[in-house]
């Protein structure tokens, strides 16, 4: 299985297919990314928020796989927005994770009312230009507040990860991103387990002898999103991780890309202040 690399700078780039960790338990998350890893995933995505940022990190020292062929996202929570308090949380973060230089760092949502994003920005480009991250974006950023950074003159985010599956391709924020240059990463990319039962994707998955979610998993990968899968359960994170491996007709990419309803299953960005 050959997972794509998708640029994210001129000299990073992320695994097309990753791992999520929200939700997982951070009692249990050492094991989970253990398995995560043994299964052929390279790319890990936690946050400050999840709590298990320091079982990842256990994963990854304890997996013995180069730290140059493991990509580790995490994200910058709300309560930390602001110059001081972005760069204490980075190395909060990166104690937690036992590591010197993390590959992504995203400010985890815009909380457009608190006013701090961009001076948050400003500092996630000083802890890029100091090289202490290899590369810099967002989440759940609007295409408002993407507009913003621009106006204030500051470097453009290189991937925004949002909520995204069949029931919310978010079509018009990905229009906004290929336009300016940013990859578009999906959470919740199994609408969590939501989609799984659509008769569109059931009859695409028993046409292929594939699971559903392998179905959902290779429609991101054909559109061109970055997708960040998360299950505790072990064949499901090895079939999950095998969705690199199914090719979908045109006709059944533009199928499941016809279930859009505008529905979200997590909260809505431009309300979401949670502290
Ligand atoms: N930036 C943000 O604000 C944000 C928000 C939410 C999520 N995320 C990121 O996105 C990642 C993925 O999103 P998510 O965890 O919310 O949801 P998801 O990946 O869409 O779905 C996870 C759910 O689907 C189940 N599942 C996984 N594979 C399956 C399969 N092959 N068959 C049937 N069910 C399956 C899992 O169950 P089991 O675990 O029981 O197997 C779990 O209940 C997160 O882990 C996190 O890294 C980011």
């Amino acid at each position: 299985m050959t997972i794509p690399d998708l640029p994210l700078s001129d000299s990073v780039s992320i695994p097309q297919l990753g791992f999520g960790v929200f939700q997982v338990d951070p009692a249990t998350t050492q094991e989970v990314v253990e398995q995560a890893l043994e299964a052929g995933y390279r790319h890990i995505d936690t946050a400050k928020v999840y709590g298990n940022e320091e079982g990842v990190g256990r994963a990854l020292a304890a997996s013995g796989i180069a730290r140059d062929e493991v990509f580790v996202t995490t994200k910058l929570w709300n309560a930390d927005q602001g110059r001081d308090a972005t760069l204490a949380a980075f190395d909060a973060s990166l104690d937690r994770l036992g590591l010197d230089v993390l590959d992504l760092y995203l400010i985890h949502w815009p909380t457009p009312e608190h006013g701090t994003f961009v001076e948050t920005w400003s500092a996630f480009e000083q802890l890029r230009d100091e090289g202490r991250v290899r590369a810099i974006g967002v989440s759940n950023f609007r295409a408002e507040d993407l507009a913003t950074l621009a106006e204030a003159g500051l470097s453009t985010p290189s991937i925004n990860q949002v909520e995204a599956h069949p029931l919310l391709p978010q079509v018009s924020l990905r229009e906004y991103h290929q336009a300016h240059g940013i990859l578009t990463e999906a959470w919740s990319p199994l609408a969590q387990g939501e989609v799984l039962d659509l008769p569109e994707i059931t009859g695409i998955a028993e046409a292929h002898d594939a699971t559903p979610a392998q179905v959902v998993i290779a429609w991101h990968l054909a559109i061109g999103n970055v997708v960040i899968p998360k299950s505790v359960t072990p064949d499901r994170i090895r079939s999950n991780f095998a969705a690199s491996d199914l090719t979908l007709s045109d006709d059944e990419v533009a199928t499941i890309s016809r279930l859009d309803r505008g529905h979200r299953i997590g909260p809505d960005p431009s309300t979401f202040h949670a502290a």
